[in-house]
């Protein structure tokens, strides 16, 4: 049975990364921080078939005393590094908490992972947000597109993913990057673009809710599904060779847009009810995402099950029965 340990195992990835690899027998260890309120620790892994078949431990990607006894406890075959503070505006806020978690978290977890199991295989959760506004000329993001971080995020990102390269090259570890472009489900925290605007629209659907605050409209992404892109790191970490790979649907979709399909679908014309707050608005903000996943594609065998449409269905089914 392999053993692999999650980092960031209660957020979206975290959670369904686990099914995954419990539905192909691994057994699952997770990190959680400690949260003042217990049943929010983990409450993504409560109720999807998980209870009982994973086992947590407390711990902190900038506690390296806790990564270590961790580490040598589980002597993991796998580690996926999905810890990380996710939020790209809130990162603007709290932009030295995010460095430390998303960069100097990774530099935490690769030194642990060379020192007690060099001969695991690591994945490094890293993002679209790292290409900032750069695209090539044909309107996409691919491998060879440069970095231009907007955000600490991006910027802390960035550092992460350049470690991970390093440290594979250095010391010879099966090392992988992942570039996962935006990637949503019934799970994302609500205050990220596309379950603020599903749970927006279906509390105003059913008369619980006015009207809806967003920030900037005309910015766009590529959107996929979390339960897809799961699939997708555990094919990266399992491939041969450890490498980058960028996930992505290659289909972009404006802000706009998606209050246009949500809204539509619902029977209802979102400029009626949507109101721009600036509060909303980032200082730099990252205009377009579009990724090119082919070499996924072609050498992993990687396909996306669900369309944009298809998984804001789902979302809309969940909030509708969740409200
Ligand atoms: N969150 C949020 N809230 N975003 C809004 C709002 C709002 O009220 N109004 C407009 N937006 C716009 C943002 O300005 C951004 O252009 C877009 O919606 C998407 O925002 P988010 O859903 O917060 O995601 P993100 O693109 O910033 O970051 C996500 O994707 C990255 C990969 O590119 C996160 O999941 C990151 O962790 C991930 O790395």
């Amino acid at each position: 049975m392999k053993k692999a340990l999650i980092t960031g195992i209660a957020g979206q990835d975290g959670s369904y990364l686990t099914e995954h690899l419990l539905s192909l027998g691994y057994e699952v260890f997770g990190i959680v921080r400690r949260h003042s309120v217990a049943e929010n620790q983990n409450h993504r892994l409560v109720g999807n078939g998980t209870n009982g078949k994973v086992t947590n431990f407390y711990g902190d990607l900038m506690d390296y005393p806790s990564l270590a006894r961790i580490v040598s406890e589980v002597k993991p075959d796998e580690i996926y590094n999905l810890g990380a503070m996710s939020h790209v505006r809130i990162s603007f806020d709290m932009p030295s908490f995010t460095i430390q978690t998303n960069a100097l978290g990774v530099l935490n977890m690769l030194e642990v992972y060379r020192t007690t199991v060099p001969d695991a295989k690591f994945y490094q959760a890293s993002s679209s947000e790292m290409f900032g506004n750069s695209v090539d000329d044909d309107g996409v993001q691919r491998l060879t597109t440069p970095m231009n971080p907007v955000s600490p995020y991006g910027c802390a990102k960035v550092m992460g993913y350049n470690l991970v390269r390093h440290y594979r090259h250095a010391y010879g570890l099966h090392a992988c990057n992942g570039i996962l472009f935006n990637h949503e489900s019934p799970r994302r925290g609500s205050n990220f673009v596309t379950n603020k605007v599903v749970k927006g629209a279906v509390s105003i659907k059913k008369g619980l809710q006015k009207n809806l605050e967003l920030g900037n409209m005309d910015s766009y992404r590529d959107w996929g599904h979390s339960k897809d892109y799961v699939r997708a790191m555990h094919m990266i970490l399992n491939h041969d060779t450890p490498d980058e790979f960028i996930v992505a649907t290659g289909e972009t979709h404006s802000v706009r847009n998606l209050c246009e399909t949500v809204f539509g679908k619902l029977g209802l014309n979102y400029e009626d009810y949507v109101v721009q707050n600036p509060k909303y608005m980032r200082p730099e903000e990252l205009k377009y995402l579009k990724g090119d996943a082919s070499k996924a594609n072609s050498v992993l065998g990687w396909q996306p099950d669900y369309t944009f449409d298809t998984m804001m269905d789902e979302m809309i089914e969940h909030w509708m029965a969740v409200l």
